[in-house]
């Protein structure tokens, strides 16, 4: 490391890779030395965009690179574990794109691997460096909505079917990443259902409940074949609700002063009915700074690497994202059979 520049080489310049090349770019302690793909048309592309950055088509060559310091993957799923594998015997740092690999084994290697270097793993869990997720984060934490107690998710669009991971391993990582950045609480369990409407057998329909010892439950709905693209994510409090609306361009989150109160005490007569307050109030819009979140996501890896210190989406988040996506797998193949989750 020259300079406390980290060098980077980004693995992958397909969809995503090229969104990390610029925030790694753009970055005052960071810059890319390399980008590799096995398509030429993807490093000529590269090419126009960044005269200065090497391509390759070879992998290896910019992991095993004596100049590259941290390797930044942005490759399909099924490739995450064998290049992060590579990197981190290289000695290089690696920063694995969501989800971390395809089973907890995979990601225990890794983080064994990275333990032993003592080279920092991170997993881009996208949402956690958004305006929208800090903000909802501080007003969960002061207490302003109440007790938790219940997440519902919508995450739905018209979107590319994934050849390797079903639905909820390529979008629930989002959800799942976000509700453990919420509360320390994990769910001791998960139910899901889905169905594939292709002959290769992966779910582009799926949907997930997550169920919590303190009776907080969450549920996401995840498709890629909805002809409006849908991103709400609601949180509801004893005291007040939240929801976060990614599609919209600037009020993404609104507070609502909504709220129901049981009344526990019941007349013989009023037994039989349910009796609940509803209280209504006002709805607010927080401001939320504008930063791209892959900004921040690379600013924490470098700062991770620089300081020797463990990134806000570390090791711990990616697999236990994986421990859930893994439950989830298992209750699917079981008609939506409650399973137990596990965690590292
Ligand atoms: N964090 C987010 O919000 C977000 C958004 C989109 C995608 N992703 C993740 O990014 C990753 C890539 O997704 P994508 O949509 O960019 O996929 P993509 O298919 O568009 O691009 C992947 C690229 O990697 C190249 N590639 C594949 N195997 C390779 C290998 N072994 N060595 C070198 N190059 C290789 C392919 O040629 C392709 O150009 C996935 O893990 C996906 O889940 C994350």
């Amino acid at each position: 490391m020259t300079q406390n520049i980290v060098k980077v080489a980004v693995i992958g310049f397909g969809y995503w890779g090229p969104n990390m090349v610029r925030n790694f770019n753009a970055q005052t302690n960071g810059e890319v030395l390399y980008v590799a793909d096995f398509r030429e048309e993807r490093l000529r592309v590269a090419e126009q965009l960044y005269p200065a950055i090497k391509t390759t088509k070879s992998p290896d060559q910019a992991i095993l690179d004596v100049e590259v310091d941290a390797v930044v993957i942005a490759t399909p799923v099924f490739t995450h574990f064998e290049l992060a594998k590579k990197a981190l015997e290289a000695g290089k740092h690696v920063l694995l794109e969501k989800p971390m690999v395809t089973t907890s084994e995979e990601a225990e290697i890794l983080i064994n691997l990275a333990e032993q270097k003592q080279r920092i793993l991170m997993v881009d869990h996208t949402f956690l460096y958004t305006g929208a997720v800090q903000s909802i984060k501080r007003l969960v934490d002061s207490g302003m909505i109440g007790k938790l107690q219940y997440i519902d998710s919508t995450r739905i669009n018209l979107g590319l079917f994934q050849p390797d991971v079903n639905v909820l391993w390529d979008l629930a990582p989002h959800d799942i990443s976000i509700l453990n950045h919420l509360t320390d609480e994990k769910p001791y369990s998960v139910q899901a259902t889905g169905v594939s409407h292709t002959n290769n057998g992966i779910e582009n329909i799926a949907y997930l409940t997550m169920n919590y010892e303190s009776n907080i439950i969450a549920h996401f709905n995840c498709s890629w074949t909805s002809p409006v693209k849908i991103r709400k994510f609601l949180i509801g409090g004893d005291q007040k609700m939240i929801v976060f609306d990614d599609t919209e361009p600037t009020e993404k989150v609104r507070i609502y002063d909504t709220s129901y109160h049981y009344t526990e005490k019941r007349s013989d007569e009023e037994k039989r009915r349910v009796l609940v307050d509803y209280r209504v109030g006002d709805i607010q819009i927080p401001k939320i700074p504008m930063i791209e979140a892959l900004s921040g996501v690379a600013a924490d890896f470098i700062a991770a690497i620089l300081y020797q210190k463990q990134p806000l989406s570390d090791y711990v988040s990616g697999i236990n994202v994986i421990k859930v996506l893994e439950a989830s797998q298992l209750s699917i193949k079981n008609g939506g059979k409650e399973v137990k989750v596990s965690y590292w």
